[in-house]
């Protein structure tokens, strides 16, 4: 069967499934059962052709539509706007589209997305209390980066897909908790944060059929768990956590998580993705240099105003994250149950119904964004929605540092270090992996001199 028509169809038994449920119950052994299949039906498709399954089911249903385990997709701008701003928001533990259904891969505790009301509250305050202002540690930032750099120079090339990931692992772990990871650590950590997708198993298979895959991981994170206790930052960020009424195991499983999954793989992907965007277009690469030059003499210590001053760098990234978002799904469940227009056909729902929001296809919709594929720097990000949006509960605490991050990465990038090659850059829109160049490689890379 054509993929097409394997996508279309998955769909008409989706619809046919919305009365199925509404007679059988939704979380009922044999509704949950009856989901499981759906999602793992759509979810085989989607694992490689993420981009042709959300713009068939686009072109021929209509914006909103079901997906997975029977959630309601929503791809335009204006809803997924709508979603992102609704409070207060109820969460499964999912994260996007991955249902988590292997809770011992994450130690039984729920992902920051996962919680609700008090237990939400306090995990926000953790992040707000250890994530810098990235202004305000520049000069920190900037020495771990140019570590991170001349590691690569040594090597004498950078590999996005491999080494940006281990640079960020590193570099956050050292800025936010103050602590090293060895090199066995940081391989570890990658091992984990590529297995994510053990963690969308059922429980029993994950954790024991498939125990050599992933026990190791476990036994990582258990690893790190133990080590963060060792930071000189643990004090202030349990105290913080209990008082919101936070046990040990949460404070430290959370902070994890939030290095691992929402840090290191959110930021790798952008900035991989910087990288790309300027490899390909000499004269854009040309502008930001002068702009770099014109922000830092290299001979100083970098200043808060060059990251200031970086407006056309800021641009660029955010372009970059309107065209490559590193997270493609947002997640929510519904408050009741009532009727969705589907494709022209009114379909039942029910109370705890995922709703997703598609990032990718909002973040390119043509009601909101002109010539929406192209490239264009001059563009109004008020309302970007790359990191969840603005001000409301559920918005990415992580993105004034992950854009400063970047920002200082491209300034000591550009500025110190040089290449006389580089591999051809390519986003993936078939294979669900990040999206970034993850092949595209920096050859003959070292320090300028
Ligand atoms: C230093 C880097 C980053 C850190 C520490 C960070 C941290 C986090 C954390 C902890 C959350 C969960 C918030 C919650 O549970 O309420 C989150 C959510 C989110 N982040 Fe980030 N983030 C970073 C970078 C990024 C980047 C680069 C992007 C994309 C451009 C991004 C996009 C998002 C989105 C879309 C969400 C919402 C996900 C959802 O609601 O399902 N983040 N971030």
């Amino acid at each position: 069967m054509e993929l097409k028509d394997k996508i279309l169809k998955n769909h008409d038994r989706q619809i046919k499934l919305s009365y199925t449920l509404a007679k059988v119950g939704y979380d009922t052994a044999i509704g949950k059962l009856l989901r499981l299949r759906a999602y793992y039906g759509d979810a085989l498709i989607m694992l490689k052709a993420w981009k042709d399954f959300l713009y068939t089911r686009k072109e021929n249903i209509g914006d909103k539509y079901f997906a997975v385990d029977h959630a309601i997709m929503h791809t335009s701008h204006t809803q997924v706007q709508e979603l992102m701003q609704t409070e207060p928001q109820i969460r499964g533990n999912d994260l996007g589209i991955i249902r988590i259904l292997a809770p011992s891969y994450l130690l039984n505790n729920p992902l920051s997305l996962g919680t609700n009301g008090n237990e939400h509250t306090g995990v926000r305050a953790i992040f707000s209390q250890v994530l810098p202002d990235p202004s305000a540690q520049i000069d920190i930032l900037g020495r771990l980066v140019e570590q991170s750099l001349s590691k690569a120079a040594n090597q004498g090339k950078l590999h996005i897909g491999e080494d940006l990931p281990s640079m960020m692992l590193d570099i956050l772990h050292q800025l936010i908790l103050q602590i090293s990871l060895t090199e066995a650590e940081i391989k570890a950590s990658r091992t984990y944060i590529q297995g994510l997708p053990l963690a969308s198993i059922p429980n029993f298979i994950s954790k024991y059929l498939l125990a050599f895959k992933t026990a190791p991981n476990i036994r990582h994170r258990q690893h790190l768990i133990n080590k963060y206790k060792q930071s000189p930052q643990w004090a202030f960020i349990l105290e913080t956590g209990t008082k919101h009424g936070l046990n040990e195991h949460q404070i430290a499983n959370s902070v994890f998580d939030m290095i691992h999954i929402a840090g290191t793989a959110g930021t790798s992907a952008l900035l991989g993705s910087v990288i790309g965007v300027l490899c390909l277009d000499n004269t854009l690469k040309n502008h930001v240099l002068s702009e770099i030059n014109t922000v830092w003499n290299s001979q100083e210590t970098l200043n808060e105003s060059a990251i200031e001053q970086s407006h056309l760098m800021n641009q660029v990234i955010l372009e970059t994250a309107r065209l490559y978002p590193p997270v493609r799904f947002v997640s929510q469940l519904t408050t009741n149950s009532g009727e969705v227009e589907i494709g022209g056909t009114k379909c039942p729902f029910q109370k705890g119904t995922r709703l997703l929001g598609s990032i990718f296809t909002a973040n390119r919709d043509a009601n909101r964004y002109q010539n929406p594929d192209s490239f264009d720097v001059t563009r109004d990000f008020s309302d970007i929605l790359s990191w969840n949006g603005y001000g409301h509960e559920r918005a990415c605490p992580g993105r004034n540092l992950s854009v400063g991050l970047i920002k200082v990465f491209c300034l000591y990038l550009f500025k110190n270090y040089k290449w006389q090659s580089f591999t051809e850059v390519k986003w993936d829109f078939a294979k669900v992996t990040a999206v970034t160049p993850n092949d595209l490689v920096l050859q003959g890379f070292a320090k300028q001199t």
